[in-house]
């Protein structure tokens, strides 16, 4: 598939899910599974708007921000309009739901940036990013951790994902009706806590989860970089990056890879996902801890080198469970317990180049090109077949434009 063929089926893609509310221009995950504006979506929306329509993507953030919290929450849906589809009750006031989900705005401002040079942008943003920043470090982090913690699984953004298997008390293999209970019976605890998460949700669910923690880290030097543009002081931000790095280190690497706590006992949950492979993004690991993971793990075809990379799951955990691609019920859809997906994909890939691993990093962008030329824009797709599953008109295959 040629840039152009790429380019042209993410326009099409973006024009299908694009709304304006209230003057606020953004672009819905999918028309016809999604019809809320998502935290990170909207993040990775931007960086694909950076190679297409920079004033969409700058439009995109800007929406983000219109139903922030005074506490500085930018919730991870946003109600702009009723909708029946999803009719779940997600814990928060009328207009958002009550979670967050991993911060990647202030990382696609950057991006946004190195495109159009806009420092206005910067500028008009920064208070808004400030106050979402100095919510995370200050409700989001247990004493004496240097590490942001997660009180629901749908806070990764990677709601079903084995990693959030025991501390809910579910089997390797369940059934998705009883994953989804689980997760909603946690929204009473946030009610109930008033929304206090280091005070008091994470007594019932606390999770320090690797990507999570990648992402801010990412999110926090694109701060520090904000700040130095327009004049302010960064030293904050570089000193909470370099906070997280250490905290990583100290509590979540184990036999060579970072793994996910659970609980306030810390517990590391050794689940064996794409996760491990996250941190190359910030440049967390050694060289040779870089060298080893990739020569044992991601190199080996009885965990993640099968037909379609990168399976979201090990294919030898226990938990990995992809379904057949005529699974029938949609409703059991297997999510992120094994299925390739976009942005683990676009991660890793810079991850990978990031350490001179090109070789690799180009299999990864190669095949992330040929699922989308035989199975379209969708949500994610079958690591042994490449058959596409999920939502249609999904807008995260737009991630590859930037992967270059
Ligand atoms: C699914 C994904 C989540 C995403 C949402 C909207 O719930 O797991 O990461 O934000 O769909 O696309």
């Amino acid at each position: 598939m040629t840039t152009e063929e790429l380019r042209s089926m993410a326009i099409a893609v973006m024009r299908k899910n694009q709304q304006e509310t209230d003057g606020f221009r953004y672009t819905l995950p999918s028309a016809s599974s999604y019809p809320y504006q998502w935290l990170w979506d909207s993040c990775f929306n931007a960086i694909t708007y950076s190679y297409l329509d920079p004033e969409y993507g700058k439009d995109e953030l800007r929406a983000l921000f219109a139903k922030q919290w005074p506490n500085g929450v930018v919730a991870h849906m946003l109600y702009w309009q009723a909708a029946n589809m999803m009719p779940f009750d997600w814990g928060g006031p009328e207009k958002t739901s009550s979670l967050i989900q991993p911060p990647l705005i202030a990382y696609a401002v950057w991006q946004l940036y190195k495109t159009t040079e806009d420092s206005e942008f910067l500028q008009e943003l920064y208070p808004n990013l400030k106050k979402f920043h100095e919510y995370l470090w200050r409700e989001r982090v247990l004493k004496g951790r240097n590490l942001l913690g997660i009180v629901n699984p749908d806070e990764s953004g990677e709601d079903n994902s084995p990693r959030f298997d025991i501390a809910q008390n579910l089997a390797h293999i369940h059934d998705v009706e009883e994953n989804q209970k689980r997760r909603f019976a946690l929204f009473d605890t946030h009610r109930n806590c008033d929304y206090r998460a280091n005070e008091c949700t994470y007594q019932f669910f606390w999770v320090e989860d690797v990507p999570f923690n990648v992402f801010a880290i990412a999110s926090l030097e694109a701060m520090g970089k904000i700040a130095e543009v327009i004049g302010e002081d960064p030293s904050e931000w570089q000193r909470q990056a370099t906070a997280l790095h250490d905290g990583m280190r100290k509590h979540l690497l184990e036999d060579g890879s970072c793994w996910s706590s659970s609980g306030a006992e810390h517990t590391l949950i050794k689940s064996d996902t794409w996760a491990r492979f996250a941190p190359l993004f910030v440049g967390f690991y050694t060289q040779d801890e870089a060298k080893a993971l990739v020569e044992d793990h991601l190199k080996n075809p009885d965990s993640y080198a099968l037909p379609y990379v990168l399976p979201t799951v090990a294919a030898n955990d226990p938990a990995y469970d992809p379904k057949e691609p005529d699974w029938g019920d949609a409703w059991q859809h297997p999510h992120w317990r094994g299925p390739v997906w976009m942005m683990p994909n676009w991660c890793v890939y810079h991850g990978l180049k990031r350490y001179g691993f090109i070789e690799e990093a180009e299999r990864i962008k190669t095949c992330s090109l040929e699922l989308i030329a035989k199975s379209g824009f969708r949500e994610y797709y079958h690591p042994d077949t490449g058959v596409g599953m999920g939502a249609l008109n999904f807008t995260w295959p737009g991630l590859t434009l930037d992967m270059n």
